[in-house]
């Protein structure tokens, strides 16, 4: 058996933290089958050099040669160019990967309140469907966007949800919604999310699972005065995006924090970050988000001893505190991070 991992390093401090999660896993040696990296483009910079975002190659050899990817971050420009699309938004669409897993999680031990919880946000629809129009009315320009929620897409990261609560210790789950105010789209995610303890095939699994709801931006108010109430949260795609980052600022930098993008047969490990101009090409990107973001990957496929190595090794690395990016209040540089996370597996 092998293993095939495609690399889309994309824009930005991607290339920097990408190449980072590489050396990590070639680390791990026999605890992993023969490993193939196979490098993908894709990105901003390869529009404008091109004219595409997301070559047909990239999404082919995804689908049909790799096992599991890595994705870096991608710098979208926030005004409109003309056939430019995120290729990361189409990239969960086209692979299916419905599920956006990002646990956030304190080891240094100082913070207070330590943080210990997972998002689940769901991943392919909400406002993220990017069906916009502008038209002209008498009150001058007018810009509408369709906000899809589904039942099948509810349902299933609602499984995905209560499946992840019942396996932690505390067993609770919170679902994020909008329901007083957008009573049809985010009432139609928060019933079906909250009715999947009452499907057949679900046998009373998660009869122990708690569940509570929290309006979305009281859950953000909740979430810095008391992160330790909150669990696994599951929220419809843009909700899931902004909690995510909330959550990073409790934990010390959105460098740390990891994802996975999830589906039936394929898993996409990204750190939550974006491709941070404003540190580009410095060398002093924190690369634990991509590691860790390697090991949720690896987790999820099976290979639990591999997965461990990189946690406890990142986890040493930042209790430590020798070695950090300045995100973290450190001095060191990407590099120095990733030797010594290295020294540690
Ligand atoms: P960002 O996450 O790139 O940066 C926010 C802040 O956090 C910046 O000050 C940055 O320096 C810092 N930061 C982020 N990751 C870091 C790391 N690993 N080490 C140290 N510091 C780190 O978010 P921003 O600035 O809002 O977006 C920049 C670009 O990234 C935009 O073009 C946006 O479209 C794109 N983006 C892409 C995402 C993706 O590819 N999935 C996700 C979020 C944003
Ligand atoms: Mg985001």
């Amino acid at each position: 058996k092998s293993l095939t991992i495609g690399l889309i390093p994309a824009d930005g401090i991607g290339r920097e933290v990408i190449p980072a999660a590489k050396q990590a896993i070639l680390a791990l040696g026999s605890d992993l089958p023969k490993t193939e990296f196979v490098e993908l483009l894709a990105g901003f910079e390869y529009f404008k050099r091109t004219g595409t975002a997301l070559p047909d190659e990239t999404v082919e050899i995804l689908k049909y040669d790799c096992d599991c990817a890595l994705f870096g971050a991608v710098s979208s420009p926030s005004k409109k160019v003309v056939g430019y699309s995120s290729p990361i938004v189409a990239l969960r669409k086209e692979l299916d990967l419905y599920a956006n897993i990002r646990p956030v999680i304190s080891v240094r031990g100082n913070e207070k309140p330590s943080v210990d919880l997972v998002v689940v946000r769901e991943n392919t629809e909400c406002l993220y469907i990017k069906q916009e129009e502008l038209t002209v009315g008498p009150n001058g320009k007018e810009a509408r966007a369709t906000r899809l929620i589904t039942e099948r897409a509810s349902r299933r990261i609602g499984q995905i949800a209560f499946e992840l609560a019942s396996k932690r210790p505390r067993k609770h789950l919170t679902v994020i919604h909008k329901s007083n105010v957008l009573s049809v789209t985010d009432g139609l995610f928060r019933e079906t999310v909250r009715a999947v303890p009452l499907l057949p095939e679900v046998n009373g699994r998660y009869n122990d699972v708690t569940v509570m709801e929290q309006l979305v931006d009281s859950a953000v108010y909740r979430l810095f005065r008391e992160p330790q109430i909150f669990d696994v949260m599951v929220a419809p795609n843009l909700y899931g995006d902004i909690i995510s980052d909330a959550a990073a600022a409790l934990v010390g930098s959105l460098g740390l924090v990891p994802s996975i993008n999830a589906g039936d047969d394929f898993v996409m490990g990204e750190p939550v970050h974006g491709s941070a101009p404003d540190i580009a090409g410095q060398s002093i990107a924190n690369p634990l988000a991509s590691i860790r973001s390697a090991a949720l990957m690896l987790r999820h496929l099976g290979y639990t001893k591999g997965a461990d190595r990189l946690d406890i090794a990142v986890d040493q690395v930042i209790r430590e505190g020798q070695v950090l990016t300045p995100d973290l209040g450190g001095k060191s540089k990407t590099e120095e991070v990733v030797e010594a996370v290295l020294k540690k597996i």
